[in-house]
């Protein structure tokens, strides 16, 4: 197992895969690319420690667990009487910390995470939006996208900040919308594009390293 970052902004490839913990709240698509390309690819540079989920009963949690990866479930309803949001944000930056990832992967995860998550993981916690941000973020970027009359969308892959999918970009995809495309389909399409994409950027992140500069992310 590698040691955490000497630096929380630049994964330390030479002792070792970066060691990510995949958050996710659905299907785990991105995750599985994830699995994959590590499976696939002894010099990826990561390894998947931990999958994290804001509820059960999810197909991302059990692709996690037929990979024998360890899993956690950290539940904003379980805090409604303990401290309510920032109680979960505290409780999920503990069940995250115990893997002393090198990088945090949103991967579908549909929460907003909170100051002490934020303090902790900062600089090391990306997100994927299925949209060319900064246009259409939010929930229904995809729909958005589709209602606005947009001619292309794509997808995102940005680090998180305290805004609302504001974070320095770190790479997009393209993704054309077509006259006959409803939501599911262009979510879809886009989709495929999103896999590759953040297999891409993080074993990047991972074996190269990175820094952020303001708005800029450099990725030697
Ligand atoms: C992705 O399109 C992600 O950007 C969005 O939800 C989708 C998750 O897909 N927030 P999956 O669970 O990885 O299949």
């Amino acid at each position: 197992m590698a040691p955490a970052p000497s630096s929380p902004s630049s994964p330390d490839s030479s002792s070792g895969p970066a060691r990510l913990v995949v958050l996710v709240s659905g299907s785990g698509t991105n995750l599985q690319a994830l699995l994959d390309a590590i499976a696939a690819d002894p010099g990826y540079g990561a390894e998947v420690v931990a999958v994290g989920a804001d509820r059960d009963n999810i197909a991302g949690l059990e692709r996690a667990r037929r990979t024998g990866l360890p899993v956690f479930v950290c539940r904003v309803k379980d805090y409604e009487n303990k401290g309510g949001r920032a109680a979960w944000d505290v409780a999920l930056a503990d069940a995250v910390s115990a893997y002393q990832p090198d990088l945090v992967v949103s991967a579908g995860f549909m929460k907003i995470v909170g100051k002490e998550f934020l303090n902790r993981f900062g600089g090391r916690f990306i997100n994927t939006h299925p949209a060319l941000l900064p246009s259409f973020p939010g929930t229904h970027g995809v729909r958005d996208a589709l209602a606005y009359g947009a001619k292309v969308t794509g997808c995102t892959v940005h680090f998180v900040d305290d805004g609302v999918d504001t974070g320095p970009i770190i790479a997009q995809g393209v993704v054309e919308i077509r006259g006959e495309d409803d939501e599911t389909a262009l979510h879809e399409r886009i989709k495929e594009v999103e896999r590759q994409l953040l297999v891409d950027v993080v074993g990047r992140l991972a074996r190269d390293g990175y820094r952020i500069e303001g708005r800029k992310v450099i990725v030697p």
